[in-house]
Order: structure tokens, then C-alpha cells, then sequence
């Protein structure tokens, strides 16, 4: 079932969501050569915290920390390590949520470290389009594949590799809620409900679509190796459109 939200959840959610952005605001600040991922970890719980909320991430089916911090091939899920030091040139993928007073916000964003290759940008450009040609779908009584097929489009158009095996999500006051969001076409008659919350967060590839769990049965990694970016926003389908939740307020 998908939940709609009330305004005062849509209101939690929002706040939620600006913690979100709290964390990856200073992210853009200190991610730079020679920080580990741990450390990394160790200011977003401090931001959470101090803000009142609740790491959504730590604990969730056993997760060891606060964020995800995915570095280059890892996809998603990578575990912060102090021995993982960021280097000039790598991509980084930090995703973050925060439970405030009951309502989660959830987001994530790929950084690069120092200098970047000029196919890195790309994908990074392609993967920052596709969320937001998704959001934009984001309207109520539409179908939720407008969304999928405004990511796989970008994607496509872009050539780059889209991850099959993950996808959105809905959320509020859980991290996953119905509906499951693919990042292609895949014939859904699923409907936008108004006031839904939906978490799209495209993760694309500079080669191949797959990818395979690593043995600490957290970490995604795509199978030729090549780079990964994902890109995520809390969104809610207002009757005045797309609301992102996880922005600064
Ligand atoms: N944020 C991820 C998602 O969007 C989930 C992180 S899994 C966790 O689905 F275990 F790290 F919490
Ligand atoms: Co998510």
C-alpha cells in the first residue's frame, strides 16, 4: 500500500530532509584528498545528532554507521572504514537519512575528489539529470513510470549503464515503504497517490548495468569496475508539484 502523507508528516518529513541537506552541505566542505570515509561518517551522526534526529542508517538490518559512503566502483552501500582514504580523482557517493520526530529523509549525492576525470563528469551530469528528470514527473494520478522512463531516458541518451537490481522507494515514517521505483521502463500501472513520498535515486554506471554484493554483504560494486554515481532526493507529489524534501530549508 502506498501511504499518503498529512501535512504535518509532509511538515516532519521537510525537516527531516533539511538534516539531510545539513549533512551533505558540509560533506561538499570536507571531502577533499586524504579524508577517510570514517571520518566522513563521524560528521554526519555529529550533524544528525546535533539536530536532533536520528541516524535512519545505523542499525537498519545490522548497518554498522550513519551514512553510506561509496567510493568509484562501489555503487552503493559501502561501509565507512578509517583505512579508506580519499584520493584526488576518485568519486565519492555519500547517501544519509534522518528519522526527525517519527519521519525519515533520505538522500544522496556523488562528489568528486580534487580533480576528476572528464568521464567522471559526465557521469556524474548524467546521473544529477536523471534525478531530476525524474522528480519532475513527480505528479499526482500520473504513473509512477513517467519517473522510470524520465531516468532511463537521460541515462540512455547519455550512455551510461543503469543499475537494475536497486531502485526507489517509497518513504515517510519508514526508510523503505511501497512503492518499489525502477530506473527503466518496466510497464507499471502504479499511480502517483497525491501527497505520496518517494525517494529517486538513480544510480548509473560508466560501463556495463551489473553489478554483485561484496563478501561484507553491504558493498555493490559494478562488475567491470568502472565508476558508479547515484543521486537521490526525498520527494513528495504535491498538488502544486514536486516538493523536494531533502534540501535546505
Ligand atoms: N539509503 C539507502 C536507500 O536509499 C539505504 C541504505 S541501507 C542502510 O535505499 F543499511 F545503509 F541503511
Ligand atoms: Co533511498
Amino acid at each position: 500500500m502506498i501511504n499518503k502523507k498529512s501535512r504535518e508528516e509532509i511538515k516532519l518529513m521537510r525537516q527531516a530532509g533539511n538534516i539531510v541537506a545539513l549533512v551533505h552541505k558540509e560533506m561538499a566542505h570536507v571531502i577533499e584528498p586524504g579524508i577517510s570515509t570514517l571520518e566522513l561518517d563521524k560528521i554526519a551522526y555529529d550533524i544528525i545528532k546535533k539536530n536532533k534526529a536520528i541516524p535512519t542508517f545505523l542499525g537498519y538490518c545490522g548497518y554498522p554507521n550513519s551514512i553510506c559512503a561509496s567510493i568509484n566502483e562501489e555503487v552503493v552501500h559501502g561501509i565507512p572504514n578509517e583505512n579508506r582514504i580519499l584520493k584526488e580523482g576518485d568519486i565519492v557517493s555519500i547517501d544519509v537519512g534522518a528519522t526527525f520526530r517519527g519521519l525519515v529523509g533520505d538522500g544522496a549525492w556523488t562528489y568528486p575528489v580534487g580533480k576528476v576525470s572528464d568521464e567522471c563528469l559526465h557521469l556524474m551530469e548524467i546521473t544529477k539529470n536523471a534525478l531530476f528528470a525524474g522528480i519532475e514527473k513527480m505528479i499526482p494520478d500520473a504513473k509512477l513510470e513517467n519517473v522510470s522512463a524520465a531516468i532511463e531516458d537521460v541515462a540512455l541518451a547519455g550512455k551510461v549503464g543503469i543499475v537494475r537490481q536497486y531502485g526507489g522507494h517509497g518513504v515517510g515514517r519508514e526508510m523503505h515503504e511501497d512503492p518499489f521505483l525502477f530506473n527503466y521502463r518496466t510497464n507499471s500501472n502504479v499511480i502517483i497517490k497525491k501527497n505520496c513520498a518517494i525517494a529517486i535515486e538513480p544510480m548509473l554506471n560508466l560501463g556495463c548495468d551489473e553489478v554483485h554484493t561484496l563478501e561484507d554483504g553491504w558493498t555493490v560494486i559494478t562488475d567491470d569496475k568502472k565508476p558508479s554515481a547515484h543521486f537521490e532526493h526525498t520527494v513528495v507529489a504535491s498538488e502544486d508539484g514536486p516538493l523536494i524534501m531533502t534540501e535546505l530549508l
